[in-house]
């Protein structure tokens, strides 16, 4: 990884400012998710548009310009439109024609699926160079009264963005990562409307419903969360022969902060080898590792040789982890 970036848009949305518009409390966010204000995008702004910003950021620290990446992965779970991609969208805002444009559709794992992606091509000498963004506008799918409560105080908008390049150096890079999915939960977190299969896609009555909102079976996907990131995390470490004790510093999906907790309590680390930022900027999905992973490097909380260790957990269901040698 030589390069990481993140944007988010300008306009901070708290705790109190929700209880204006539904039934909550800046007490019960605080409480039972950690979360303590959110971004939300403003009128106009695109997903294409945040991830060229995080990419352009990424592509500096990397010192790079746009021409030398070979092959754009992006993933979200709230693209600009239904097709094409917003990777290709994304292309177009870097001023880039002709290389690869790939969206990934794994939601809050989005981005661990994607860097799997991106590492086997560069493993396989396919792409040299690949970006790799996650990003997402989540205020403008969320039902926020109180019907939506549950849902739409968790959730923000951001980008993050990683360069991937290859390198000759063996203590270095992606050690390796760890993909998994269980069709069988599908609904458990979802979005049902528009579907390709409703005819028409999106009727009068599922909108008065509310079915074209994201909905979860909330204590179900904390409980599934925090067993199966914890599990990515060891197998990762299995596979590679290290313990818990070796990792310098984990980035958790950024669900829930009681869920990161539960999984650095099982996976017996201090509280200094997580990052978290959910506080400030609440769940942006497949967003939160790589905005997290840019504000790590930028506070110095990662040093050449460190361990880093990826987790996610999100609808699917769909879960897995990444290790990375820094
Ligand atoms: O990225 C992966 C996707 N998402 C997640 O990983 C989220 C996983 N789940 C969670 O984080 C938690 O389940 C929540 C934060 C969503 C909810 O916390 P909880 O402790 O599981 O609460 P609950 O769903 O059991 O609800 C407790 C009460 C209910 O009221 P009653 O039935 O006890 O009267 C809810 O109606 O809290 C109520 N409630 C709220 N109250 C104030 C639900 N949402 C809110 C709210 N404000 N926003």
């Amino acid at each position: 990884m030589v390069g990481t970036g993140f944007y988010v848009p300008e306009r901070v949305v708290t705790n109190d400012e929700l209880s204006r518009y539904m039934d909550t409390s800046d007490a019960w966010i605080r409480e039972r998710s950690g979360i303590e204000e959110r971004r939300w995008a403003s009128e106009g702004t695109t997903c294409a548009g945040m991830a060229r910003r995080a990419s352009e950021m990424a592509l500096t620290e990397a010192g790079l310009r746009p021409g030398a990446v070979d092959a754009i992965l992006l993933a979200t779970l709230s693209p600009d439109h239904a097709f094409p991609g917003t990777s290709a969208f994304l292309q177009r805002e870097l001023g880039l024609t002709g290389i690869p444009a790939l969206d990934v559709r794994a939601q809050c794992t989005g981005f661990v699926y994607g860097l799997s992606v991106a590492d086997a091509w560069v493993r396989v000498g396919q792409y040299r160079t690949v970006l790799l963004v996650g990003v997402e506008i989540q205020s403008t799918g969320l039902d926020v009264s109180t019907r939506g409560r549950d849902m739409s105080v968790l959730f923000g908008d951001g980008a993050g963005a990683v360069v991937l390049q290859a390198t000759e150096d063996p203590d270095r890079g992606v050690l390796s990562t760890h993909l998994h999915a269980e069709g069988q939960n599908a609904e458990i977190l979802w979005c049902e409307f528009e579907s390709s299969a409703s005819h028409p896609r999106i009727s009068r009555e599922a909108l008065d419903e509310g079915r074209h909102y994201p909905s979860m079976v909330g204590k179900e996907v904390f409980r599934h969360a925090v067993a199966r990131m914890s599990e990515a995390v060891e197998e990762a470490l299995g596979a590679n022969g290290l313990a818990a004790s070796d990792i310098d510093l984990l980035i958790p999906h950024q669900a829930n902060l009681r869920i990161s907790q539960m999984v650095q309590r099982r996976l017996g680390l201090t509280e200094g080898r997580v990052f978290n930022n959910i506080q400030r900027y609440g769940n942006t999905t497949a967003a939160t590792i790589p905005i997290a992973l840019a504000e790590a490097v930028r506070e110095g909380r990662l040093e050449r040789g460190d361990l880093l260790c990826l987790a996610a957990f999100g609808s699917g269901f769909t879960w897995g982890s990444a290790l990375i040698r820094w």
